[in-house]
């Protein structure tokens, strides 16, 4: 199995045996991500993408608050059919893709880009510097990139899988010289089952 079908698997098995709520990372509202994104300054016509959003009601709430350009980009065709079905009609209103964010080429670029609980699976270098590669082609000069990830005294592992636990500093520190930190944030999430989990977002700029 290739890399990217290994991950597939994982995830289309996680989102094909647990509802949209059952997940440890389920969101009624995801209110730290709709602040920092609101925090942006940027309207209702910029491009967000979620990536790796999953099943994720983030785009729930900005299809609410009226935001016109919203795409969710994820492994895992179930997570984002189950997010389709949710939202019915208004599914028509996003763009859904399925694809390894790791390898794929985007064909347009964002305001914003949004990662919960992504980046912090990728645990070897060379996978970080892909995603850092994508981000840059992703991404408008001056667009802005929202990363959460768990925090250093968080869980070491996420859906059964071992994770790069990082402070705000650290992702910038792997994002690079061509971003600059703007906004921190931590988050204190209850899982379903009731558990803590400890997380950090920042909030970063694309510069030069
Ligand atoms: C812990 S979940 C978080 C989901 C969502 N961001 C949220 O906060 O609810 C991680 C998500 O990343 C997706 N994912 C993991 N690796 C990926 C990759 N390489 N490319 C695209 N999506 C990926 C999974 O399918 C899953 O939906």
């Amino acid at each position: 199995m290739t890399e990217t079908k290994e991950r597939q698997a994982h995830w289309q098995g996680v989102y094909t045996r647990k509802n949209e709520d059952e997940v440890s990372w389920y969101q009624a509202r995801p209110e730290t991500s709709l602040r920092l994104i609101a925090n942006t300054g940027l309207g209702r016509e910029a491009a967000i993408i979620d990536a790796g959003g999953g099943a994720s009601r983030l785009v729930d709430h900005l299809l609410e608050a009226g935001h016109a350009d919203v795409t969710v980009l994820d492994i895992a065709e179930a997570a984002l059919a189950a997010a389709r079905a949710r939202l019915g009609e208004g599914a028509e209103r996003v763009r859904w893709i399925a694809a390894d964010l790791l390898s794929w080429r985007p064909d347009r670029q964002f305001d914003i880009w949004h990662d919960r609980a992504v980046f912090h699976f990728l645990t070897e270098a060379e996978d970080r510097q892909r995603y850092v590669d994508v981000l840059q082609s992703a991404l408008k000069p001056g667009g802005h990139v929202i990363i959460a990830t768990f925090a250093p005294d968080g869980p070491e592992k996420c859906s059964g899988l071992p994770v790069m636990r990082h402070s705000p500093q650290s992702i910038a520190a792997e994002l690079g010289d061509g971003f600059a930190l703007v906004e921190t944030a931590d988050e204190h999430h209850v899982t379903p089952a009731g558990r803590m989990q400890h997380f950090n977002y920042a909030r970063l700029k694309r510069v030069g």
